[in-house]
């Protein structure tokens, strides 16, 4: 093969890959996960494959026009050959009048599908904007068994599950795109979302808004579950922090209640009560730190409770200089431990 054909097609697989991983990828709207999703998918999918067509039409145009002519610029001037408007006036007047016309159309149908107004009655899941981290409250069941979390919203299968977004500071956007389009956090006005996993699994989902430095790392999952599962996952969440076992654990705890960190943190069923991060009662049973930028392992709880800014510059959580090596042992010992 010559050099030259295996130059073209690195380079057609080079188009094609990114392709690839935005239909199939995490974060694709083209690969639903839910009705809300499929709404949006049977209009993307129609639009993207008409403009394609157009642009491979246009590009066959453009390929015919460059072939035809030939030869210097004397040759053809003076350039006065009468004909051809009627390219003009259909290509580029009729046509696209046409196109826009049908995508405004459908456009205008798949929005009205959408439930936009308020809905009456108390919402399953409320999912709080901060920068630069999502607090999840799940509201059923009376004042008592009202459980917080963080990053990570668990949801049953199969059914529609009705969430209020607010936000504490800027205006932020709650996207799972396998799930649902884009609704905003809007200051003192809350909006409602109706998500739906049709199947099992993890969705991703991120803000959509510009909310400042580390808005690109405002991260969420949605871990959609079996009810049985999800119900089990609840009762778990409902529960109180877990109760250290071990020396080091136990002093952990200590160390987090009488430094800083219980100023912000609220650890349930200890004299933690801070409200300005997120809730840690069960930090240890979520998959991820730092709103789904870190996986959560012993190495990284290291690293952010030392450290935070150094990951994620402008986060609020300051660096735990003052604590020596021991001590930070403990408290992520402590940690470790809040399943
Ligand atoms: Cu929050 Cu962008």
């Amino acid at each position: 093969m010559s050099a030259g054909r295996i130059a073209r097609m690195l380079a057609l697989a080079g188009l094609l890959a990114p392709a690839i991983s935005c239909v199939e990828g995490r974060y694709s709207v083209l690969s639903p996960g839910g009705p809300a999703a499929h709404k949006l998918s049977s209009l993307g999918w129609p639009i993207l494959l008409v403009f394609l067509f157009i642009v491979a039409v246009v590009w066959v145009l453009l390929l015919l026009v460059v072939l035809r002519r030939r030869g210097s610029l004397d040759e053809h001037a003076p350039v006065d050959a009468g004909g051809g408007e009627r390219w003009v006036w259909i290509g580029g007047f009729l046509l696209p009048v046409l196109v826009f016309a049908a995508v405004f159309v459908a456009t205008l149908t798949t929005l009205g599908q959408f439930p936009m107004a308020h809905h009456p009655g108390q919402p399953e899941i409320e999912v709080v904007g901060h920068q630069w981290w999502w607090e999840v409250h799940y509201t059923g069941g009376g004042p008592d068994r009202r459980v917080t979390t963080a990053n990570e919203l668990h949801i049953p299968v199969g059914r529609p599950v009705e969430i209020e977004v607010r936000t504490t500071d800027v205006i932020h956007s709650f996207w799972v795109p396998r799930l649902h389009g884009k609704v905003d956090l809007i200051p003192g006005h809350p909006n409602r979302v109706r998500i739906q996993a049709d199947r099992p699994g993890t969705y991703t989902g991120e803000c959509a808004e510009f909310c400042g430095l580390q808005h690109a790392n405002m991260r969420m999952l949605v871990i959609a579950e079996n009810p049985s599962d999800y119900q089990r996952w609840l009762a778990r969440q409902r529960g109180p922090a877990a109760v250290p076992r071990t020396a080091s654990s136990l002093s952990g705890q200590q160390i987090f209640q009488t430094h800083a960190c219980a100023l912000c943190h609220t650890v349930r069923g200890t004299a933690a009560l801070g409200n300005i991060g997120p809730d840690l009662t069960h930090l240890a049973s979520r998959q991820t730190l730092a709103a789904n930028t870190l996986p959560n392992n012993v190495a990284n709880l290291h690293a952010w409770v030392v450290n935070a800014p150094s990951l994620k510059p402008g986060v609020k959580m300051p660096a735990l200089a003052q604590l020596n090596g021991n001590e930070l042992h403990q408290l992520v010992d402590y940690l470790r431990s809040l399943q």
